[in-house]
């Protein structure tokens, strides 16, 4: 069974609370309980962590390697900043799919450049909740496990 790991980035903890007319009133439970949902439709099994760390970000990318098949990731504001995030997916070389609640592309400057997309199979951005739903269909119809 395919194994996926969804890291969340700092900020997310908040959900539903936070700035909603940017990022919906799906709180972070909300979201986790509908990828859990579908993982189960679709036959793939989910973990989920939250940080609002860098660094523990990276310790979670470098636990996944042998653990999970693929990572969805919402780095949030890291997206913007970490050469970190970039240097852990390329040591520990697991697929994964950058995603963004809000259209980032149509924000400030500074969220439309991803030091993490170059590297990603896929990035899927503006579709609230259904970014990280539409990721894990993504991976489901297209990863395989290991
Ligand atoms: C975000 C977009 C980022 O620019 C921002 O820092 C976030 C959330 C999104 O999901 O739309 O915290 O990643």
């Amino acid at each position: 069974m395919l194994r996926v790991l969804v890291i969340h980035g700092p900020n997310l903890n908040l959900l539903g609370a936070r700035e909603p007319e940017l990022y919906g009133r799906a709180r972070l439970e909300d979201i986790n309980n509908e990828l859990e949902a579908l993982a189960g439709e679709l036959g793939v099994a989910v973990s989920f962590f939250q940080s609002n760390h860098e660094g523990e970000m990276v310790d979670a990318i470098h636990r996944a390697a042998g653990q999970a098949d693929a990572i969805i990731i919402n780095p949030a504001a890291y997206t913007h900043t970490s050469i970190a995030l970039r240097d852990a997916f390329l040591a520990t070389g697991i697929p994964f799919i950058e995603v963004h609640l809000s259209n980032v592309h149509a924000r400030e400057e500074f969220r439309q450049r991803s030091l993490l997309a170059g590297i990603a199979r896929g990035v899927i951005a503006g579709f609230g909740l259904d970014s990280y739903l539409l990721a894990l269909r993504a991976i489901a119809s297209n990863f395989n496990a290991k």
